[in-house]
C-alpha cells in the first residue's frame, strides 16, 4: 500500500483516481481549492484525507505542506483549466485567459512539486505524475487553444526538466495525457468516461520507475511527443 496524493480531485478525472485509489487500498490525500465544497470526496470511503490546495497560491501551498508530514509516495498533479479554445483572433484567447492557463497549467505542477519535495524524499520510491495533454505536443498543432496548448507543452517541459533534476535524488517523473474524457473540460461528446481513463493512467503510473523517468505517454500506455 501506497500513499497517494491526488490534487483537483474534487471532480472530474482527480475524483476517478481518487475513488480507484482507495479501492485499490491506497491512503489518498486529496487536495481541493474548496473542501468545504466537494461533496462528492467527500462521499468516498477509505483511507482518505481531504485537504485545501490552490497549486496557484503560495499561502496554500504552505499551507499543505505545513499540514502534511508523512511520506508522499506518489503525486499526480492533476489540477488544470481549459478556459478557452480560441484561434488568434479569437477575444477568448485574452491576456487574463493566458495569465489563469499559464501560471495553473505550467507554474501549478512546479510549485507544488517543490511544496511537497521533502514528502516525496521520505518515501523509497517517491513518484510525480503530472496530467498534461495530447494538445501540449507540438507535433500535433492545430492552429487552436493557444494558451491551453502552450500551457501543456510547458507543463510537459517542467515535467522532464524535474525528471532532470531529481533522477539523483531517487524520484521518477512522467508526463500523462489521459485521453479525451468525459468530465466538464472534456464535454460529453469526449471519447472516454473518468472510469476508463484514470483505471489506464494508475496503471502508467504503477509502471513509472528510475528506467523511464521522463515518459510522456497517454492512459492507453501510447507513447506521445513533447
Ligand atoms: N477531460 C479531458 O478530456 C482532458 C484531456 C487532456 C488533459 N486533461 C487534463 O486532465 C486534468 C483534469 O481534467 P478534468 O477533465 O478532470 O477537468 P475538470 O473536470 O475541469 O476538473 C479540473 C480540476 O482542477 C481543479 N483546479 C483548477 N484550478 C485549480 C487550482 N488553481 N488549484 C487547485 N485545483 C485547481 C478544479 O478545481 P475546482 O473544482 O475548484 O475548479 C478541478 O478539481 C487537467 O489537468 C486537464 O488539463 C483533461
Amino acid at each position: 500500500m501506497t500513499t497517494v496524493m491526488i490534487t483537483g480531485a474534487n471532480r472530474g478525472i482527480g475524483l476517478a483516481m481518487t475513488r480507484l485509489a482507495l479501492a485499490q487500498g491506497h491512503r489518498v490525500i486529496a487536495t481541493a481549492r474548496t473542501p468545504e465544497n466537494a461533496p462528492d470526496l467527500h462521499a468516498l470511503s477509505g483511507d482518505l484525507t481531504v485537504r485545501a490546495l490552490d497549486v496557484t497560491d503560495e499561502a496554500s501551498l504552505s499551507a499543505f505542506a505545513a499540514a502534511t508530514d508523512e511520506a508522499i509516495d506518489l503525486a499526480v498533479l492533476n489540477a488544470g483549466v481549459l478556459n478557452s479554445r480560441g484561434r488568434l483572433e479569437s477575444d477568448g484567447e485574452s491576456v487574463a485567459a493566458w495569465r489563469v492557463a499559464l501560471v495553473t497549467n505550467i507554474a501549478g505542477p512546479f510549485f507544488t512539486a517543490r511544496t511537497i519535495l521533502p514528502h516525496l524524499l521520505k518515501s523509497k520510491a517517491g513518484k510525480i505524475a503530472i496530467i498534461s495533454s495530447q494538445m501540449g505536443s507540438s507535433a500535433t498543432a492545430k492552429g487552436e487553444a493557444y494558451a491551453y496548448r502552450a500551457s501543456k507543452a510547458g507543463a510537459n517541459n517542467v515535467a522532464v526538466n524535474l525528471a532532470a533534476e531529481l533522477k539523483p535524488r531517487g524520484i521518477a517523473v512522467g508526463a500523462y495525457h489521459p485521453g479525451w474524457v468525459r468530465t466538464d473540460m472534456g464535454g460529453q461528446d469526449a471519447d472516454i468516461s473518468v472510469e476508463e481513463s484514470a483505471e489506464g493512467l494508475l496503471t502508467r503510473f504503477e509502471a513509472l520507475s528510475m528506467a523511464t523517468t521522463g515518459v510522456f505517454e497517454s492512459y492507453a500506455g501510447k507513447p506521445l511527443t513533447y
